[in-house]
């Protein structure tokens, strides 16, 4: 069956351990009381969830030709997601992140940026492409064969086909991130980066002047993900609305953005209006985050529905 979701980008093998506390001097050994392998990434990790929910999802990306990368296509397959397209190369390992977690949820990143570096224009399946309703660009500024005149190229045909384009980022501070990004960003129908990304893009932490600033670029409709307050959305031309999160006893963080924009592009595919959407993109979240690893938390729908229904959140935020 051809897919309705064609999640592009990165695809991440986590190792994670919690609780995390302190690393043993020389060789000792210190005992903890998880220790657990995941898919990750703005597409792995997404495409995962909008399995778990139901959505007919391809994923798209690269990984190594080693058993990191045979874990990720194993586990991404077991959840349902369609892998045909998530192929391998000798030029690279598989991307890995090793995520010691603190008991109070954060935790520091040894990351491997490894084959999401040699995945290329090439790669996409337009023929699945053209037949898909979403494609999400998963993991901008993260993707060095990608980011910068392909990304805008990608998109524009994605675009001509009549999708709706989403796009995640997964990046750090950087000089020429405005020069990357701008030529894309007119195709972006729903940009959900969180808001330290989307600050360090536009330079500054004035979310009203994010959101000006990339309303002026041609986003659609910026959908930025505060954490635990939640998410602030702001279609094009309308003020912001912010969605408060769900309260939940946080274990880890990881993956929390990826599976919001699960939650947000499967309630688009399922027809809610982008506020409802958004609810279950959070409701997505903050279950992520109520568990270890990216796949921890959501089981399905149903389980969202009655998340969603019956769990209390987070007091509201002030709008800018
Ligand atoms: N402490 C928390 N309590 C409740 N929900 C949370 C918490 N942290 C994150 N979430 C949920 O997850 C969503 C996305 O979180 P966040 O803004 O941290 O994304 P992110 O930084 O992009 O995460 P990722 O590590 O996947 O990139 C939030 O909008 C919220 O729904
Ligand atoms: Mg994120």
């Amino acid at each position: 069956m051809s897919p309705r979701v064609v999640a592009f980008g990165v695809h991440i093998a986590d190792a994670l351990g919690w609780p995390f506390t302190v690393i043993p001097p020389g060789q000792e050994l210190e005992f903890i009381q998880q220790i657990k392998f995941t898919a990750a990434g703005t597409a792995a990790a997404t495409s995962v969830v909008l399995a778990k929910l139901g959505i007919d999802v391809a994923a798209v990306g690269k990984v190594g030709e080693d058993s990191m990368g045979d874990f990720l296509r194993s586990t991404m397959a077991g959840y349902g997601v369609n892998i045909d397209h998530v192929t391998t190369t000798d030029r690279a390992q598989t991307s890995g992140s090793l995520l010691p977690i603190r008991p109070d949820g954060s935790r520091p990143a040894l990351h491997v940026v490894g084959a999401n570096a040699v995945l290329s224009e090439a790669d996409i399946p337009w023929e699945l492409v053209e037949c898909a309703e979403v494609f999400h660009m998963g993991g901008a500024f993260i993707l060095p064969a990608i980011d910068g005149a392909p990304m805008a190229r990608i998109l524009r045909r994605v675009k001509e086909l009549g999708l709706t384009v989403t796009m995640d980022f997964l990046m750090s501070r950087r000089d020429d991130a405005q020069e990357l990004i701008t030529p894309s960003l007119q195709y972006v129908d729903y940009l959900m980066p969180n808001i330290e990304e989307a600050g360090w893009l536009v330079g500054t932490d004035d979310r009203t002047e994010i959101i000006r600033w990339l309303h002026d670029r041609g986003v659609g409709t910026t959908s930025l993900t505060l954490g635990g307050d939640g998410v602030s959305i702001a279609p094009n031309g309308q003020s912001e609305r912010v969605l408060p999160a769900f309260a939940v006893d946080v274990i880890d963080t990881t993956g929390c953005g990826d599976a919001y924009s699960a939650g947000l592009i499967s309630g688009l595919v399922d027809g809610l209006d982008v506020y409802q959407a958004a609810t279950r993109g959070l409701a997505c979240g903050s279950l992520v985050a109520s568990g270890l690893g990216a796949d921890s938390g959501v089981v399905d729908l149903a389980q969202v529905e009655d998340f969603i229904a019956h769990h209390p959140r987070h007091p509201a935020l002030a709008m800018t």
